[in-house]
């Protein structure tokens, strides 16, 4: 046995020292010291000598692991070595060649106008508020104070996913959830994405954006609703930009107005951007509606609150001149990259 073992470290040794690479090392190393390996099988022979013998023979066996375990180390390190060398020798790095340009996005102009309305508002003191696309049609609808026969209900109008549930058709839900959850002092601003049964062209799509504001607190009236209006249009149209109200209804809102700004483009001469008419449509805004301070459990004759909401594709649309709207939903790369 002891021969054998003599055996199996020449011929080993032999192998290794003639080995080239470092997949013909590994297959030694199996072929070795592996569990189905030479000296493996040595081990499993020992039933058959004298037992005084067995402690002898394994520890020569071990010994032999040892040494066969530290050439293979150092032959890996050789080849490694090698195998570096050949690489250094043989490969040229052309340091002239260009680079591969890792290809950087833009925002999206929707994603830029959301930004930059948050900064403002959040400078303002506001806060951020969620809520769900896929909403109870009592948060859309109901305890916003529009009630069962109210046209914008209709199927014609709003998606359904089933009586009670609707994709949303305004941001204004958010209103109620926020109403619901805390406390006032409120003030937050909410955007997101809204859903409506529209037929696609230039001004219009059935999945759109929109930013709700809603501030309620002691003593909140229609002053500050303007005075609120007219610092964001300033602040994000430009600081000569004037504001104005004109009637309007909402269920949720009472007394309810659209605001509209002037012309940003012409400051209010008239152009093509407001049509001649020196003034934008900019969004619709009001009172909260008493019935939508209980329904959320405010009591009305505590708090009071005002509420606004717009469309943020028809500000990015009159901000970067973009005629139509289809544009910002086809994503084309080269419209994108433009902005
Ligand atoms: N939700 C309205 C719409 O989609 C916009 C709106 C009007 C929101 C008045 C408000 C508001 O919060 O007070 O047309």
């Amino acid at each position: 046995m002891k021969d054998q073992i003599a055996k199996i470290k020449e011929n080993s040794i032999k192998e290794i020292s003639n080995c080239k690479d470092e997949k013909d090392l590994n297959g030694l190393k199996v072929k070795y010291l592996g569990k189905k390996g030479e000296l493996t099988a040595v081990l499993r022979g020992m039933g058959s000598i004298a037992p005084e013998e067995r402690p002898i023979i394994g520890s020569l066996v071990n010994q032999v692991r040892d040494e066969l375990e530290a050439i293979i180390q150092e032959k890996e390190k050789e080849l490694k070595k090698q195998e570096l060398e050949t690489r250094l020798e043989t490969e040229n790095i052309d340091v002239t060649e260009p680079s591969k340009k890792v290809k950087l996005g833009t925002l999206h102009p929707i994603t830029q106008i959301i930004d930059e309305v948050e900064e403002i508002f959040l400078g303002m003191g506001y806060q951020i508020a969620d809520g769900p696309e896929v909403e109870k049609a009592i948060y859309n609808f109901d305890k916003l104070n529009t009630p069962p026969d109210h046209p914008a209900r209709d199927l014609q109008d709003t998606f359904y996913i089933n009586e009670n549930i609707v994709l949303r058709s305004q941001t204004s839900p958010v209103q109620a959830r926020v109403m619901e959850e805390q406390k006032p002092p409120i003030k937050i601003i909410c955007p997101g994405a809204v859903y409506r049964s529209d037929t696609v062209d230039a001004t219009h799509s059935p999945v759109f954006h929109q930013i709700e504001g809603l501030v309620v607190d002691k003593n909140i009236s229609m002053t500050d609703l303007k005075g609120t209006l007219e610092m964001f249009a300033k602040k994000c149209l430009g600081e000569n930009t004037k504001i104005r109200f004109r009637p309007h209804h909402f269920p949720f809102t009472e007394p309810s107005a659209e605001a509209d700004v002037s012309c940003f483009v012409c400051g209010g001469k008239g152009c093509k951007v407001c049509k001649g008419e020196g003034w934008i449509e900019l969004l619709g805004c009001g009172m909260v509606h008493p019935n939508v301070l209980k329904n959320c459990g405010i009591d009305p004759e505590e708090y009071s609150g005002f509420a606004f909401g717009f469309g943020v594709e028809r500000i990015a649309m009159a901000k970067f001149g973009i005629e139509d709207m289809r544009l910002l939903f086809e994503n084309d790369i080269r419209f994108l990259k433009q902005f």
